[in-house]
């Protein structure tokens, strides 16, 4: 890889892009960023000063003084912070206000893997590669189940269903930097493979389009 390159990743929630975008970066010696933890905390701040998360003034006071340092909080993993973070990203002047930052880090020294929902459209829409994982609904929604019971949380798969459904249709809807798949991205679907045969997967999409260009 270039010292410059950029790799953008994008799809749905538990599409596992995150674990992936993870392990590209530590595979390359890249730097990565998981730009839904950006969102997730401009919601955390905004409910901290007791806002409805649709106010946009006071998300995008919370996206202009967001705190990079703040991300490593675990408060911000979980659906419910992603639900909430998927209101606060319909906000236009929220978006923009993350933008620099994202880009920013993008141009780290020794290349970048991002991972979102605009890398490839609108962040960077110039990366070197591109990539679009998703997986069905039922696949990614039973991810999530698993992940509900290894907490010991009780909840009907049919909610988890339903709930990944209605932020998915918040992120593909909403007018400003939709979820959808970038031109030139390339496809992985992960429904019937797990973390590392998606990683094995994608470092052959990968290679095979190195040696076309
Ligand atoms: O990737 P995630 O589940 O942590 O993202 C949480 C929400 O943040 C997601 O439902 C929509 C929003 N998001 C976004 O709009 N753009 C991004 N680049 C990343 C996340």
């Amino acid at each position: 890889m270039r010292t410059s390159t950029i790799i953008a990743i994008d799809g749905p929630a538990a599409s596992g892009k995150g674990t992936l975008a993870k392990r590209l970066a530590a595979h390359f010696g890249m730097a990565y960023l998981d730009t839904g933890l950006l969102y997730r905390a401009v919601a955390r701040d905004v409910a901290a000063a007791g806002d409805a998360l649709d106010d946009p003034a006071s998300a995008l006071n919370a996206a202009s003084k967001l705190d990079a340092q703040s991300l490593d909080d675990p408060a911000l993993r979980g659906p419910l912070a992603g639900d909430a973070a998927s209101i606060v990203a319909k906000i236009p002047q929220v978006r923009a206000a993350l933008l620099e930052y994202q880009r920013s880090f993008a141009r780290a020294d020794g290349g970048a893997v991002l991972d979102g929902r605009d890398i490839g459209t609108v962040v960077c829409p110039d990366a070197d590669i591109k990539i679009f994982v998703t997986a069905s609904d039922e696949a990614r929604a039973t991810r999530r189940h698993m992940e509900h019971e290894s907490r010991g949380e009780t909840i009907a798969f049919e909610k988890v269903l339903e709930d990944l459904r209605r932020r998915d249709s918040r992120d593909k809807e909403r007018n400003i930097a939709p979820l959808e798949q970038a031109a030139g991205a390339l496809f992985l679907d992960t429904t019937t493979l797990d973390a590392d045969q998606a990683f094995a997967a994608a470092l052959l999409l990968i290679e095979h389009a190195r040696r076309r260009s």
